[in-house]
């Protein structure tokens, strides 16, 4: 039987969108965009709108255009006449700027919190926002989901005798979360960031006497399958500090998994030469390597 919620999604996300409207058993709407000559954006919903709609678009790059679509199809659906909009939004650009880090800065985050919520969305929600405040600039009911149980099966299925390694201390709840799930040990780098593009990675003191949860010493990767989890990469620096420190420390394989591919200019390469056996993300943005399907994680979601 064919359920009666509409699902939705404007050029990012239309896989996605289209996979969570199987799992579901909805109706997935055609949008249509297109660019104008001058650069404006069309967009055009193809399909009778019902009572509730569910948007499934995410605003990375070219997030101002990601994020224009997004604020015309809440909109449009409105006025098209739906009465509730549900939106999901699996990688969320502009939310790390979710504070005034230097004076006179716009708060990014919030700005495009506030749009989304004035556009007309009813209910908002994330993946693995970089910062859980984010919702808090929402007044409507606002979720952060985890990526994290669909990644476990993922490093269930490519590994046997698993670590996971958080790259630095921002990255150890996804760690932990993991290692949780499938029962194996984890541990976590210190970074600090130069510049844009640079970073410096040391190792952190454990102490294992101490009640540690799963936490281990690095000295513990020796012989292991070592998985480092992040929630973005970017320029990959990150990752290949991490990676020449396990190896270094006697990882056997290093595979890396992360929630929101960004991915700039030679991140994949500079990974695998660094040493990765495999490199996976989710399917938050579209990239070579987003392999790991988040469709099931969000069609739960929509079901509770
Ligand atoms: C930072 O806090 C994030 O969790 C990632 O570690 C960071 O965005 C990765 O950036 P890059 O790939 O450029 O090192």
């Amino acid at each position: 039987m064919i359920g009666d919620i509409l699902i939705v999604s404007g050029s990012a996300s239309q896989k996605l969108a289209a996979n969570v409207a199987k799992e579901l058993n909805d109706v997935f709407v055609r949008v249509e965009t297109k660019k104008f000559p001058d650069g404006e954006k069309y967009l055009r919903v193809h399909g009778n709108v019902d009572e509730e709609v569910t948007i499934i678009q995410s605003t990375g790059f070219p997030q101002d255009e990601t994020l224009v679509e997004l604020l015309f199809l809440i909109r449009n659906l409105k006025d098209l006449g739906a009465k509730k909009v549900k939106v999901i939004v699996p990688f969320m650009g502009y939310a790390r700027q979710e504070r005034r880090f230097n004076d006179g800065e716009a708060i990014s985050a919030k700005i495009v919190a506030e749009l989304i919520e004035m556009a007309g969305a009813d209910e908002f929600a994330s993946i693995n926002l970089h910062e859980d405040c984010v919702r808090k600039f929402f007044n409507i009911p606002a979720y952060n989901l985890s990526a994290m149980p669909a990644i476990a099966d993922y490093v269930s299925e490519i590994t046997n005798d698993p670590i996971i390694i958080a790259p630095d201390k921002g990255a150890l709840g996804f760690a932990e979360e993991i290692s949780e799930i499938l029962g194996c040990n984890c541990t976590y780098l210190k970074k600090v960031r130069l510049g844009p593009d640079k970073v410096e990675t040391t190792i952190a003191d454990i102490d294992e006497s101490e009640d540690n949860g799963s936490k281990v010493e690095i000295s513990s990767v020796k012989g292991k399958e070592a998985v480092i989890i992040d929630d973005i990469i970017a320029t990959g620096g990150t990752i290949v500090n991490a990676i020449n420190i396990l190896k270094e420390h006697g990882a056997v394989s290093v595979n890396v998994c992360c929630v929101h591919p960004t991915l700039v200019n030679d991140a994949i390469s500079k990974i695998f030469a660094a040493g990765a056996k495999d490199l996976a993300g989710t399917d938050t943005l579209k990239s070579d390597v987003s392999s790991i399907s988040l469709a099931k994680t969000i069609a739960n979601h929509l079901r509770e």
